[in-house]
Order: C-alpha cells, then structure tokens, then sequence
C-alpha cells in the first residue's frame, strides 16, 4: 500500500516538475509583467549578417565571437525576410533568466541573472532553423510557444561559462554602451561602426 502511494506521490512531483519547466505564461508569453524568449546557443566565429568584421576568420575580429552577440531570429531581424543588415542590427537587448527553460533542451538557470547583448546575426526561418526561427508576425510563436528567440553566440564559452543552458528569459531592448560598461564582453556603438551593416542601423 506504501509503494503505491509512494509512487502516485512521486509521479505528481514529476509532472509538477515538467509544467514547471518554462516559467513564462500568456500569448504572447510574459514573466514579471515582460515580454519572454527562447534562447540557444551557436558557436559560428564567421562575421555574419550584420556583416561584424571584414574577415571570415575570428583572430582578424575577434569581438563578434568573444562577445555577448546573437542572432534574432528571423522575424525580429527583419520581418521582410531580408537575410543581411536587417534593421535591428547593432542593436542591443538585455536578457534577464526566469530560471525556466524549455524541457529537453535546456536546463535550469538560476532566476535573475540579466546581460546585455548586440544583435549581430539573423537566425534564419530556414532548414535547420525552423524549430527556433519561424515566427512569421507579430503573433506567430516557434514550435516551443516563443514569439521571439535568439541564438548567443557561445564562440568562446561565454555564455556556458556564466552557467546558462539555454535558459528561458524576458527581454528588453537596451543601451548598448551601458552594456558594455557593466560587461566589458557587450560590444558598444563604437565597435558596431566597424561593421558592414553600419549605415542601416540609427540605435
Ligand atoms: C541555426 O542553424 C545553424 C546551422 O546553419 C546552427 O549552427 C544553429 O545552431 C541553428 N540555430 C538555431 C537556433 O536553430
């Protein structure tokens, strides 16, 4: 009679468990009264589509493989579907983990924890992106219920080193110079300026 209770007991902290995964709740998904995102990570040091660094090769370049950078996926980058300097690139977001994230594929990160990061790359609404990056508008969520995703950068383990697995988070757009005054790893305005996108982007 134990065992079974045990087990029935056992199987409800499990599933509590499972809806406790993701955090954020609503459509479009909010957490502390602000907008949610999927994040993963990417380890791509090439200088991508806000063109970051004249060259293919991260030694020539090295900010837009160390830094806190992403990719948006594709219908925050440029809901025209343009692949190349969409109009939020050089832009900067702040992150803040909810401590959620979305079951197998990710793991709990502790709640709270906010960075500001520089949008440097499109995640594209294509194969192998799909999952992650098709919204489509304003209200079209990816396959884990998200409106919007980005893809950090993680070159150089910057972002497993501060122990996120891609963590669910609210975000905000930011001051990318603020950024990199709390973070020396957020790339400010100045640094954007040596990318190719430069001339579309006005902050
Ligand atoms: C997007 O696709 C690239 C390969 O082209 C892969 O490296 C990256 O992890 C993918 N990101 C997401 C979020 O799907």
């Amino acid at each position: 009679m134990m065992k079974v209770y045990l087990s029935v007991l056992l199987l409800s902290l499990g599933a509590l468990v499972a809806e406790a995964q993701q955090k954020c709740t609503g459509s479009p998904r909010m957490y502390n009264g602000k907008p949610c995102a999927s994040t993963t990570r990417y380890a791509d040091s090439r200088k991508g589509a806000c063109g970051c660094g004249p060259h293919d090769n991260d030694n020539q370049f090295p900010w837009n493989s160390y830094g806190l950078v992403a990719a948006a996926n594709q219908n925050l980058f440029d809901p025209s579907g343009g692949k190349w300097c969409g109009p939020v690139c050089g832009k900067c977001f702040k992150l803040t983990t909810t401590g959620g994230f979305v079951g197998g594929h990710g793991g709990a990160t502790a709640e709270g924890q906010s960075k500001i990061f520089m949008v440097t790359n499109d995640c594209p609404n294509e194969w192998p992106n799909l999952s992650w990056c098709n919204q489509q508008g304003l209200h079209s969520v990816n396959q884990y219920g998200y409106n919007v995703h980005f893809d950090l950068e993680n070159g150089h383990n910057q972002i497993t080193g501060m122990g996120w697995d891609n963590p669910e988070v609210t975000w905000e757009w930011a001051n990318c110079d603020e950024g990199h005054g709390q973070d020396g790893r957020t790339p400010n305005y100045g640094m954007y300026k040596q990318c190719q996108c430069r001339h579309t982007n006005t902050k």
